[in-house]
């Protein structure tokens, strides 16, 4: 039995302490933003914040995560919602200033790799809120292990809609 907290809820799963958390996530706890895409820490397609901090979920045994605040996908609205103070009902209607910049430019193509590029993105702008474009393009490259894979290519438009989200953020949204 493990015990780790998602998107602000405790959870208790039993999986042996190995397993990685990207398994425990999608089978156990059906949580299905993030994506198993290489199993190897080279594509991001896995990744969540623990800590604030993007981890690669494929390569990461579930028992080092234990009692540290795990979010994926499906908690950046709550995230949102927490860190601007907003009621249960505004919290219910919103979406993280991200998740709405991803949608106004429709950013996605196939989509597999937009829950790691949203988790990015959201790191990058809690720490930095008005990135350059080379800070942009340092953040889904050089900061983790490998750079964030894109197979469609939305490169271009996943800096275009970081640039939208942090203007959303600047206003409050
Ligand atoms: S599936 Fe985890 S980095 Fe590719
Ligand atoms: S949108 Fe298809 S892999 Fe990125």
């Amino acid at each position: 039995m493990v015990t780790i907290t998602v998107n602000g809820v405790r959870r208790e799963v039993q999986a042996p302490r190995d397993t990685p958390l990207l398994y425990v996530l999608r089978n156990d706890l059906q949580l299905s933003g993030p994506q198993f895409g290489c199993g190897l820490a080279q594509c991001g397609a896995c990744s969540v914040l623990i800590e604030g901090k993007e981890v690669r979920s494929c390569v990461t045994p579930v028992s080092t995560v234990a009692n540290q605040e795990i979010t994926t996908l499906e908690g950046l609205p709550a995230r949102w919602a927490k860190q601007k103070g907003l009621s249960a009902e505004e919290a219910q209607n919103t979406l993280h200033p991200v998740q709405q910049a991803w949608i106004e430019e429709q950013t996605p193509l196939c989509g597999f790799c937009q829950s790691g590029m949203m988790i990015v993105a959201t790191e990058l702008l809690e720490s930095n809120p008005n990135p350059t474009t080379v800070q942009i393009k340092e953040a889904f490259t050089t900061s983790g292990p490998s750079p964030h894979l894109c197979r469609c290519g939305s490169y271009n438009a996943i800096i275009d809609a970081v640039k939208h989200a942090a203007s959303l953020m600047g206003k409050g949204r």
